[in-house]
């Protein structure tokens, strides 16, 4: 093969500041602001054991440290030397060896992670229509005094275990329970304000016209923005993103912990009991840190591979983990601390408490009118910069090795990727009895990509960077870190990050525990 000619649509970051908030970006998305408190709340075993929570939280920032951090430190080392996409890296940088296998795996990676992510995304953008139409008020006229019944009926058979019991029973002691007219009516209020979102996201996921439309919409801003390049298109928007997604959590969390319930959430959230740790507890912590980094499939790689040679990787690398560490924490903190204060509950599981219990508390929240706007327009900037991460990764590999300018690369990238998302937007309709091992296009594209592409391809890289460089190559890349710090890396990247992370592989793989 001859020498790659130096594409000439490959760009460079403006600066380093432009490289870590865009890297952040990539980080800081659904992964922190839906995924982290849901697991932690579910590992807290709701609010019957207060330490749950504490000690996922704990093993989440362990993990965060002994293989987030050096493997974040890895990825950009290796794009800012090979100065290519994934693939590319690879191949410059150990030509004519198998390791640019790891390159296609993130790619594959790419796609399969833009392709349902985007269909998130785009929910989060119905939200922010609904939210400033306030949809979400008028429940009163939406939800039918036999609907509210229904759901009390519901609630007592799963509460007593007894699925024999009868309705009118179930009805009757309801009622038996607001002996006064005002006690009953706020009663039945309250179940409406909650059942009319439950009712709406369903309605919403019910129409294949509005996912898929909100889905496309979602891929066209990730278009725009990538379109224009590095330095004027990805930091660009960066550079207005994240400052205003900091600024939303900060005015969120300031609401919050002025609640009566905010400072029990801190609580609930730092006092780790070690003894509760379980395997299974670390296997997802795990997997979350892959997620919540954007690692170990060469977005971080990429990013990195537009620093300049005089940027550091080190203090850029532990920059980017903070921001995205304080981000989940600062999320949880907002809703836990909401739940608490208004005595609710997160029911059920999945993506969908984002949008069906959020609504519910910011009705209770003073000014929660506007806040809920800010609350669903955060998450859409957060989804947005790391949406653009995962299609720069594929308009890279295009850009440099397929030697496409920048348009046509975007064009192919993203038309591709649309074309394998629609599926997963209609898995919640049309497709929701299309299932593989029980589960749908949708869930099945999360599982891979979660468990099985990141992982593995963070075990490649670690061990690429840990045992196939050079001790001068890595040396070199890292001149500005200190001997000591630089050796306590080294032993991360060489030993605990393979091990534990192939450990973590090996007992999904084993049924050990689900995905
Ligand atoms: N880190 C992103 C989040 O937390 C998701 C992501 C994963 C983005 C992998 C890019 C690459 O939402």
């Amino acid at each position: 093969m001859s020498e790659p000619i130096p594409p000439p649509d490959r760009g460079s970051w403006g600066s380093r500041l432009g490289f870590i908030l865009a890297a952040a970006g990539s980080a800081v998305g659904l992964g922190n602001l839906w995924k982290f408190p849901y697991l932690t709340y579910r590992f807290g075993g709701g609010e019957t054991d207060q330490h749950g929570a504490g000690t996922f939280v704990f093993l989440y920032l362990i993990c965060t440290v002994l293989v987030g951090l050096p493997l974040m430190m890895a990825e950009i080392l290796i794009g800012r030397r090979a100065r290519r996409n994934p693939v590319g890296a690879f191949k410059t940088l150990r030509p004519g060896t198998a390791w640019k296998g790891i390159g296609y795996l993130g790619l594959l990676a790419g796609f399969v992670i833009l392709s349902y992510y985007a269909v998130v995304a785009g929910w989060a953008a119905e939200y922010v229509v609904k939210s400033v139409a306030f949809e979400f008020g008028d429940f009163q006229s939406h939800v039918s005094d036999d609907a509210v019944y229904d759901r009390v009926w519901q609630e007592a058979k799963e509460a007593s275990g007894d699925a024999t019991m009868p309705r009118e029973l179930a009805v009757a002691n309801f009622r038996a329970a607001h002996p006064d007219d005002a006690s009953l009516a706020d009663a039945m209020r309250e179940k409406k304000l909650e059942a009319y979102p439950v009712a709406l996201f369903h309605d919403f996921l019910a129409s294949p016209g509005r996912m898929v439309g909100y889905f496309l919409l979602f891929m066209l801003l990730t278009v725009g923005v990538v379109l224009g390049g590095i330095a004027s298109g990805i930091e660009r928007w960066n550079r207005i993103l994240m400052p205003a997604l900091l600024l939303m959590l900060g005015v969120l969390a300031v609401r919050v912990l002025t609640l009566p319930g905010g400072a029990r959430a801190v609580g609930f959230l730092f006092q780790p009991r070690l003894s509760d740790i379980t395997l299974e507890m670390l296997l997802f912590a795990l997997g979350q840190a892959f997620f919540s980094l954007s690692l170990g499939m060469g977005a971080i790689l990429t990013y990195g591979s537009y620093l300049k040679r005089s940027d550091k990787v080190g203090s850029s690398a532990l920059a980017i983990v903070s921001l995205d560490t304080v981000v989940a924490l600062t999320a949880s903190i907002i809703i836990f601390g909401s739940i608490f204060s208004y005595g609710l509950v997160m029911k059920g599981s999945g993506v969908g408490n984002l949008f069906t219990a959020i609504p519910v508390i910011f009705q209770h929240m003073p000014g929660g009118r506007v806040l809920v706007v800010v609350f669903y327009l955060l998450i859409c900037f957060a989804a947005l910069t790391s949406t653009v991460s995962l299609l720069e990764v594929v308009a890279s590999y295009l850009i440099d090795e397929r030697g496409m300018r920048r348009p046509k690369a975007v064009a192919l990238a993203a038309g591709i990727i649309t074309i394998v998302g629609i599926p997963c937007a209609l898995s919640f309709n049309v497709l929701a009895n299309f299932t593989l091992a029980g589960k749908t296009i949708f869930d099945l594209f999360d599982y891979f990509a979660s468990n099985i592409a990141l992982p593995v391809g963070g075990i490649g890289i670690a061990i690429f960077t840990g045992w196939v460089l050079t001790h001068a190559e890595k040396r070199e890349e890292l001149a500005e870190v200190p001997t000591p710090l630089f050796r306590a890396w080294h032993v991360l990247i060489r030993f605990v990050v393979p091990v534990a992370v192939t450990g973590v592989l090996i007992a999904l793989l084993m049924g050990r525990v689900s995905g």
